[in-house]
């Protein structure tokens, strides 16, 4: 019987400190369910010499990753560090050293996923990632394991805290987007280069990755469709709002048939939906299964304490396999290789500047049907002298014959400008 797992964590920021405060404060509920302590042997950072937000001993610190790496009595490397490189690299570096791994790292999972998934199954190592979407919230897990029977049909999730944030914002407080951006990066919400959050490559990943565990089929990230919040205007929440919609980064995928559709984008979501309430830096991910039917995760995508937590939670999970000395089980649950959606259907929301004069909605509206796209409803919005903005809701169509009606209205004399495209999500 083992008395002792050794953990090496790779990063000592957020959520390396969180870690290690977590396994090292409840040593003693972490022990009675394991049967062996969880030792923390080495901590590898850039600057050793940096004063840290927690204290630990200064002999566990190295800036040498093969301190950690060519180790034998390590047993689990915990990759804290972020970004794809060295990150990538010392995942596989451990894998093929005989270690157990767990990360946090979207990034690296979204993109090289399937490479370290199969090198950690050739070598019977556990590969645990469940931090690396939405934080705190056990997603991961409940996908692997409680719905592992059943056949989910479509993934929502509100995955980035930095948008959601800036976009509760802008709804409440009636912001326009770059004031809400300023005021989450003074509170560290937000980068001073936001790009990653506000243009949707981080709730990308975060889709990419949660597509593949729930849809059972390798993801390529490239296929995932993005747009961010940095268009989303002021007037375009309050109009949603009359329309009893709020305006939300949602990460939408789907099994269509057995072809998936994964996107990420702002979208107008009912009031009523339970995601709509998803206020602030919170994250929460919506799914639909056959048998279960409806199911919501909720809770903080970030944090020190929160992501600490997954990621010590991964790590007692591994230790207790070792401590059994259980044959470690398969990681990959991605064993197909699904082909993706043509053509989604989706309804869109369009505000537009006209000319205002008689004659012009019907001249857009034969447009729109020139194209196949019917019309739900058309508002006509605030004039200004002979300008003046109208707002069409369609119905469900193809995307490329919305963006041929789209194309085609662009270059009508009486349309000054098309302002704003949203997808609607309305059923
Ligand atoms: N922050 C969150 O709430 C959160 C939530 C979910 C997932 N994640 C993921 O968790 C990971 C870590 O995020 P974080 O916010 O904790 O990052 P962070 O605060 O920036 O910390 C990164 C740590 O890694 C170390 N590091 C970076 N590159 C290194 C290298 N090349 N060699 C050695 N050490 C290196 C840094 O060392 P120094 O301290 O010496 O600079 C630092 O201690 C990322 O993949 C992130 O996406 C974070």
């Amino acid at each position: 019987m083992r008395e002792k797992v050794k953990v090496a964590i790779m990063g000592f920021g957020t959520v390396g400190t969180g870690t290690y405060k977590i396994l090292t404060e409840n040593r003693e509920l972490i022990v009675n369910q394991v049967g062996a302590d969880i030792e923390v042997v080495k901590i590898l950072v850039r600057d050793i010499n940096k004063k840290r937000q927690i204290e630990a001993p200064e002999y566990l610190f190295t800036s040498d990753a093969d301190d950690i790496l060519e180790n034998p009595e390590i047993d689990i490397v915990v990759e804290l560090m972020g970004g794809l490189e060295p990150a990538y690299s010392y995942i596989m570096k451990a894998l093929e050293r005989g270690k157990h791994v767990v990360t946090a790292n979207k990034e690296v999972m979204a993109k090289k996923g399937r490479d370290i998934l199969t090198k950690a199954d050739e070598n019977s190592l556990r590969l645990c990632f469940e931090a690396s979407v939405c934080g705190g919230v056990p997603i991961i897990r409940a996908l692997k394991n409680s719905l592992a029977t059943d056949r989910i049909t479509k993934i929502m999730g509100i995955v980035n805290g930095t948008t959601n944030y800036i976009l509760t914002k802008m709804s409440q407080e009636g912001s326009e987007y770059e004031e809400a951006l300023r005021e989450a990066q003074a509170l560290g919400y937000a980068e001073a280069d936001p790009t990653a959050d506000v243009e949707g490559y981080d709730a990308a990943y975060k889709m990419a990755i949660l597509s593949s565990i729930g849809f059972h089929s390798k993801v390529d990230i490239d296929k995932v469709k993005r747009e961010g919040i940095s268009k989303v205007s002021q007037l375009d929440i309050e109009y949603g709002n009359e329309l009893g919609w709020t305006i939300k980064l949602l990460g939408i995928a789907q099994d269509v048939e057995g072809k998936l559709d994964i996107s990420v984008s702002p979208v107008m979501l009912p009031k009523q939906h339970p995601l709509a309430g998803v206020m602030g830096v919170n994250n929460a991910v919506f799914i639909n299964s056959e048998a279960v039917g409806e199911l919501m995760f909720y809770g903080p995508g970030a944090g020190q304490m929160a992501t600490g937590n997954s990621v010590a939670a991964d790590i007692m999970a591994i230790a207790k396999q070792i401590v059994m000395g259980n044959k470690m089980q398969s990681n990959c649950s991605c064993f197909t290789d699904k082909d993706y959606v043509e053509e989604l259907k989706a309804g869109y929301y369009t505000r537009m500047n006209v000319i205002n004069k008689p004659g012009v909605l019907a001249k857009i509206a034969a447009v729109f049907g020139n194209f196949g796209v019917s019309i739900e409803s058309v508002l006509q919005k605030k004039t200004e002298g002979d300008k003046a903005e109208i707002v069409w809701i369609t119905a469900k169509v193809g995307e490329s014959s919305f963006r041929k009606a789209i194309e085609a209205i662009e270059s009508l004399d009486v349309v000054n400008s098309i302002s704003s495209i949203i997808r609607v999500e309305n059923n």
